[in-house]
């Protein structure tokens, strides 16, 4: 077992709330275990551009409650490339770096894999970090639970104004190809329809249930389009439904990139300080090409590899089922 001395770490892809409490978990768990620690900033790019720096006890303080990343963020196209990623590996060798804690979601997780069968000798430990909850072998990624809860406030708000309006309202919630905070965000703010990449839903039927619920005397509706929906868009499915539905009145909200920043919840701030504090136990353990997650309620690892096999990622068959039957 190669034994480590220095980690670095660093956040990459789409920001998410959790990412800087598990930052904080990651650097206090090595320098209790008498590890030094390097932060890379701005993810793959600070690798390739050396941009490090070395981390102490201070480096984290009052960040628990802050949303986005101390660390900085980005998409990083060089890294995909093999220069990209040995520019990468050469700035770790010269700085002492042994290993490597990664917090991001899918796209991270694949530039990280390849990175580490390339260069096997500095271990790679991937925390999920996406607010879109598709990576397997965790059941909730870091910033899931926050973007959830600030679509909820954002829609029930929108509620409120499409009650007092009798109107029809199409909101447009984050998750790239998953329909996880569509699903949840849907249930939890009773929504009349959610539609979402893992279930086509026709035009024709969510015409009908639009107009069934207003001769039932509903009074707004709400329908939640997941951006990976394939229905070809919020705007072009709110036009469809015009074309059929003429005694409401139609609006569509597209709630963007305030999904993604915001103090972590509870939730998150515990599920970053233990993947955190797991991923670089796992390191000293010996453990490589992994994820940390959480498998009902317990910190287990998964091979990067398993964890990107998110095609087997299947939303919750009850929450599904149940979206029909509670919003009649
Ligand atoms: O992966 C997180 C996410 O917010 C997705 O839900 C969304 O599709 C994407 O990132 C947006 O990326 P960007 O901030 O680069 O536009």
């Amino acid at each position: 077992m190669h034994k480590i001395s220095k980690i670095a770490v660093l956040t990459s892809g789409g920001d998410a709330p959790g990412m800087n409490p598990c930052i904080r978990a990651v650097v206090r768990t090595a320098l209790y275990n008498g590890l030094e620690v390097v932060g890379v900033r701005q993810g793959y790019k600070g690798l390739i551009e050396n941009d490090m720096y070395d981390m102490n006890k201070r480096s984290v303080s009052n960040i628990l409650n802050l949303g986005g990343t101390i660390l900085k963020t980005a998409r990083c196209l060089p890294f995909k490339e093999d220069e990209g990623m040995a520019t990468a590996y050469k700035h770790l060798k010269e700085r002492g770096i042994d290993a490597l804690v990664v917090i991001g979601g899918d796209g991270t997780f694949t530039g990280a894999l390849r990175f580490s069968k390339k260069y096997p000798d500095i271990a790679v430990m991937g925390v999920p970090g996406t607010i879109d909850n598709d990576l397997c072998g965790s059941t909730y990624t870091l910033g899931f639970d926050t973007a959830t809860n600030t679509v909820i406030e954002a829609i029930d708000k929108i509620r409120d104004t499409a009650d007092a309006h009798d109107r029809l309202f199409f909101i447009e919630v984050m998750g790239r190809d998953s329909g996880a905070i569509a699903l949840r965000a849907g249930i939890s703010c009773g929504a009349e329809a959610i539609l979402l990449p893992e279930k086509q839903t026709a035009i024709e039927d969510l015409i009908k249930n639009l107009k069934e619920g207003h001769m039932n005397k509903k009074s707004s509706s709400i329908v939640i389009v997941a951006e990976g929906d394939k229905n070809g868009g919020v705007y072009d499915v709110a036009k469809a439904v015009q074309k059929e539905v003429n005694n409401y009145d139609i609006k569509v909200t597209i709630l963007g990139h305030l999904q993604r920043g915001g103090s972590p919840s509870s939730f998150d701030r515990i599920l970053g300080s233990r993947l955190g504090f797991a991923a670089v136990n796992a390191l000293i353990a010996g453990e490589t090409q992994k994820m940390v997650g959480l498998q009902a309620n317990h910190i287990l690892l998964t091979s990067l590899e398993d964890a990107l096999n998110n095609h087997e990622f299947k939303l919750e068959a009850d929450l599904l089922q149940m979206v029909d039957i509670l919003s009649i």
